[in-house]
């Protein structure tokens, strides 16, 4: 089997989060190969065939899989991305029945709703896009959710969510931030959802997420956990305010591409292909992880059983087997060719009722869509940019200058 060339590759990964496992394969020349990481014997794995395998759920299981740290900030403890089997299916069942089309085009309507007011109660002039992304985005989701919040509770809500995914992997003090961060959130969560507990139930009450989350019943009847309720409302709220990098992202390329905006403006039909072609090429989450639940060969490997397993997204999307030119930006391959669920993996691979895969790939393409416009109204006239260059060493990646609106 193929190893990574030094002894320990976590200063490595952490160095290059989104290239590590794509340039240690090509020089390797093999799709999976072992490295130390995080004190543990880790399989690395890219491309589609990879993404096959990680997503069948006989061989692997997410029980223990993401290390402490992340579930201390990103993912929360208990929740549905450390589940498997029909616990997990009976959650993100839970999940998918408030991520419907009509709560796509509920949250969407809100989105472009509070986008307006914010531009109206904001100071114009050059306004930082993500942060006003942020809080338009925490506003929506807020408010989709039934949570009211008075206009402090929306700022201070609105840095806490944040750092939940900007700040948990950014050196320690952000990383600690973010584990406060979540504890406060969790805490403010659990309360609201008791109290939701404790209203007469009633078929006319609005079906929130707040409410759903609060009032579903497990496989035994039982309510889940309080804390654990704050997690998955948590896991609705913190993504949605996430896909504000995704609009900074749409706004770089943008700016790299004043054909591709003037298009944008004129070409409805152009909107779709332009979106997918930004979670392609964009780096945002980097890798996934799971455990081998038995052991099996593939691909000339031994998948030992409780190993951990990494597979690359960002490497995926970016490979030259899949995507012709892939670090080139170019929406019309979508218009080519329609990649299976293996290949095209932003969100993770796979079918998203059955295993892993993101139950908010809609909702985050509806976001872009709808707010894709105000972008294109509220973008300063289109230039070149005074710097396009990527940070792609920070997690999330970002414009190492920020884009202003
Ligand atoms: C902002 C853009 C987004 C990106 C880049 C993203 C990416 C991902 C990725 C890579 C996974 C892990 C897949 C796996 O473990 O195999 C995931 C899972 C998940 N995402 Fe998203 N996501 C986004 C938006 C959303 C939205 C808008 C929601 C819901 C409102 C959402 C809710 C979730 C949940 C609940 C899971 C866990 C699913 C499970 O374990 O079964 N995400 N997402």
């Amino acid at each position: 089997m193929a190893h990574a060339r030094d002894l320990d590759s976590t200063l490595d990964l952490l160095a290059d989060p989104y290239h590590f496992i794509s340039e240690s394969a090509e020089e390797l020349g093999a799709d999976v190969f072992e490295a130390r990481i995080l004190l543990e014997n880790t399989l690395c794995m890219r491309g589609a065939a990879a993404a096959r395998v990680f997503y069948d759920e006989s061989r692997f299981s997410r029980e223990n899989a993401a290390p402490e740290p992340v579930l201390a900030t990103l993912f929360g403890k208990g929740g549905v991305q450390t589940l498997d089997g029909e616990a997990h299916r009976a959650r993100k069942a839970m999940l998918l029945s408030l991520l419907t089309p009509g709560h796509v085009d509920a949250m969407t309507e809100l989105a472009v709703r509070h986008w307006d007011i914010e531009a109206e109660r904001d100071q114009p002039g050059a306004r930082p896009l993500y942060e006003y992304a942020q809080r338009v985005l925490t506003r929506a989701a807020c408010e989709w959710a039934g949570l009211l919040l008075s206009d402090m509770e929306a700022e201070s809500h609105a840095e806490d969510l944040v750092r939940l995914f900007d700040s948990a992997a950014r050196g320690i003090r952000p990383h600690v931030r973010a584990r406060r961060s979540r504890k406060r959130l969790e805490e403010g969560l659990r309360g609201l959802i008791e109290s939701e507990r404790e209203l007469p139930g009633s078929p006319q009450a609005e079906q929130t997420a707040l409410r759903v989350i609060a009032t579903h019943r497990q496989a035994d009847g039982s309510y889940l956990e309080p804390n654990v309720a704050a997690v998955e409302l948590l896991n609705l709220l913190r993504p949605t305010i996430a896909v504000s990098v995704y609009v900074v992202w749409m706004a770089h390329a943008i700016q790299s591409h004043p054909e591709i905006a003037e298009r944008l403006r004129h070409d409805a039909g152009y909107v779709p292909p332009f979106v997918q072609e930004v979670r392609r090429y964009y780096p945002f989450f980097p890798a996934v992880v799971a455990r081998v639940r038995k052991d099996f060969q593939w691909a000339g490997v031994k998948f030992e059983r409780g190993q951990r397993v990494l597979l690359d997204l960002y490497g995926t999307n970016h490979d030259a087997r899949i995507w012709a030119e892939p670090e080139t930006f170019n929406p019309e391959r979508f218009l080519q060719k329609t990649p299976d669920e293996y290949e095209f993996v932003p969100q993770g691979g796979g079918d998203m009722q059955i295993g892993h895969r993101c139950p908010g790939e809609n909702l985050t393409i509806a976001l872009m869509q709808a707010l894709l416009p105000r972008l294109l109204d509220a973008l300063p006239a289109i230039g070149p940019h005074a710097d396009p260059s990527i940070d792609a060493q920070r997690l999330p990646a970002l414009p190492t200058r920020p884009i202003k609106i």
